[in-house]
């Protein structure tokens, strides 16, 4: 793990749309081909949700997150999420890219599993791999993917080491209580993971770019 040294990028925002583009750039050399990115923010005791059970409460009030969640999800083609993160969030389909919603059970909202702007990727009954949703991304010409999670998706890939990037926002706030972990407890990795290339302090927040692979 390498946690910093002269090749971390640091600065402060806020950015414009032109300078938050640029600052998420794929690094280069790494721009041919598919590039999978984690979108999180997390607290500082690494919960993924508030009080509420949701991510929303911990983002309120964050323009550096906001900024950072709009940025990837421009760059998106694809942006997976876990059916529990589709189902707790209330998503519906995207603009500008596809809403990928990844199932064993196939409880899928109707809203999602009607909608032609949204793939379902359903296991019926197993676990979907990693590999699976990437090679129907990559079948649909989708190179750049963003999993929004949940941490039980987000384990998995990470697991897999089919993550090239986290994007993090890390809000500098307790949240306590037992709600989700951004990475499941229990999560095997091979040891420290991650190699910092970016960080933006945004009015208290720090918006955290790492290399996973
Ligand atoms: N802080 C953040 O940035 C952030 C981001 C996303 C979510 N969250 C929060 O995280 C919480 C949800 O966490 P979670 O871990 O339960 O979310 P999740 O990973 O989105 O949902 C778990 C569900 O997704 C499906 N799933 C996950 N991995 C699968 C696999 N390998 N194969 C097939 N299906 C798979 C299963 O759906 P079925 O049950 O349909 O089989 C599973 O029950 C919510 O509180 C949400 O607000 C926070």
């Amino acid at each position: 793990m390498g946690t910093g040294g002269p090749e971390v990028r640091t600065g402060r925002g806020p950015l414009t749309e032109a300078e938050l583009d640029d600052w998420y750039a794929v690094p280069p050399g790494r721009s041919d081909g598919p590039w999978v990115r984690g979108g999180f923010v997390t607290t500082l005791d690494g919960r993924a949700a508030g009080p509420d059970g949701r991510s929303g409460s911990l983002n309120e009030g964050s323009d550096g997150d906001g900024a950072a969640f709009s940025t990837l999800r421009r760059w998106a083609q694809a942006v997976v999420v876990g059916a529990g993160t589709a189902r707790a969030e209330g998503y519906g389909p995207l603009e500008g890219s596809t809403l990928v919603v990844v199932t064993r059970s196939g409880d899928v909202p109707d809203r999602l599993a009607e909608h032609t702007d949204v793939l379902v990727v359903s296991g019926e009954g197993e676990d979907v791999t990693p590999q699976r949703v990437l090679e129907t991304c990559a079948g649909h010409g989708w190179d750049r993917v963003v999993v929004e999670g949940g941490p039980a998706l987000f384990g998995a890939w990470v697991a897999a080491r089919v993550v090239d990037e986290l994007c993090v926002t890390v809000r500098p706030v307790l949240a306590g209580g037992d709600g989700p972990l951004l990475l499941p407890s229990g999560t095997t990795l091979p040891g420290l993971t991650g190699r910092l290339t970016h960080l933006l302090e945004w009015e208290g927040d720090l918006l955290v770019r790492t290399l996973l692979r």
